[in-house]
């Protein structure tokens, strides 16, 4: 704002209200942008500004003028700011037509839609499962992908040589000692051992990794829920209790079990726990026309575990068990391909 153009404003001045008013509002109007309406509002209404300065001055004047001033101070300060806020809201609008393209703004159109994202199917799974059990005493621990042999074989259970090590076709890390890509979550069985006294409880959701061609059924990387309870006297019906109850945590309904010899080298005796087909009842295309879904590994945990895991098998005994999580959530939303899982392709996930 160049000085000269200032008007100075003295209680002697005999210049008139009138015609500061109108100068300041023809600045006001002329204010290219916010910052100048700021510098004038500064410079006439701050502290110290010319309306201030012109109140000020009220008792230093002969009693006769000082009413006048005040008067005249009040009309000036009324009229700036009236003229302030109204080429504020114009240059406001200017720039909202500018952004808008230059059209007229619509105030009534509706605003742009934020789209909102959704919790993958996997996580919304682990999470109320996590839930579910630590509702029931379980801690939620979690595990290293990038596992040692010694933890995702040989603690538990399965030497070298053991033919079981064919089944769950391995990542090795070349050059990397023993280090592998955990097979399945059952390694943190023996690594919550050591970290947790007896009697406890843990679940341990996770990925794990199959060296596999892949199919609609099989892929390279998919979850897991391991589920461990070490403790005094543990039964195999303390084990069909707690799958019970996660079955009906996760298809909202008592259903119906059978348990089937299966053979875990790291559980014994071991079992397939099979769960009533919760779409059917007289077989469907999800239980091959069964009526029965093959679920649920577990068992006792074997001696030779617990002596892994530091834990006396004389004196303690526990239950395992290990959750296909990719697997539950295929049957829960009758997903026919477990690629769809993990492709990232919106189309799939926008469902959920
Ligand atoms: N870890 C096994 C697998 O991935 C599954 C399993 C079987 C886990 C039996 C268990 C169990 O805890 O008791 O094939």
């Amino acid at each position: 704002m160049p000085c000269e153009e200032r008007i100075h404003l003295s209680p002697d001045e005999s210049q008139d209200a009138e015609a500061l008013i109108a100068a300041a509002l023809t600045r006001v109007k002329n204010a290219a942008d916010v910052e100048q309406l700021r510098v004038l509002e500064r410079e006439y209404l701050g502290a110290g500004g010319m309306v201030g300065a012109l109140l000020a001055s009220i008792p230093t004047l002969p009693p006769d003028q000082r009413k006048a001033t005040g008067q005249r101070a009040n009309r000036i300060k009324a009229a700036v700011e009236a003229a302030l806020a109204e080429r504020k809201t114009a240059l406001e609008d200017a720039a909202l037509e500018k952004e808008s393209g230059g059209g007229a703004f619509d105030a009534t159109l509706p605003g742009a839609r934020v789209e909102r994202g959704s919790l993958h199917p996997i996580t919304q799974v682990t999470r109320e499962l996590e839930d579910l059990f630590t509702s029931m005493g379980y801690v939620v621990l979690d595990g290293p992908e990038v596992e040692r042999d010694w933890y995702n074989f040989e603690a538990l259970n399965i030497p070298k040589d053991h033919p079981a090590r064919d089944a769950q076709d391995t990542f090795y890390c070349e050059g990397k000692g023993d280090l592998v890509l955990r097979t399945h979550t059952s390694p943190c069985q023996v690594r919550a051992m050591e970290t947790m006294k007896p009697p406890f409880r843990a679940i341990v959701p996770g990925k794990v990794f199959r060296q596999e061609t892949t199919d609609a059924s099989h892929e390279h990387t998919f979850h897991q829920m391991e589920g461990l309870v070490v403790g005094r006297d543990i039964s195999v019906g303390h084990l069909i209790g707690a799958m019970k109850t996660l079955l009906r945590g996760v298809f909202g309904r008592d259903i119906e079990v059978r348990l089937r010899p299966g053979y875990f080298p790291f559980v014994e005796p071991g079992f397939e726990l099979d769960a009533k087909c919760p779409f059917c009842k007289s077989g469907c295309s999800v239980c091959k026309q069964s009526t029965w879904i093959e679920l649920l590994p577990c068992g006792m945990v074997h001696p030779n575990v617990l002596k892994s895991g530091g834990i006396d098998p004389e004196h303690w005994s526990g239950f395992a068990f290990g959750l296909g999580l990719s697997r539950l959530v295929m049957l829960r939303h009758k997903i026919d391909d477990v690629r769809h899982l993990l492709a990232g392709d919106l189309r799939f996930l926008e469902q959920f």
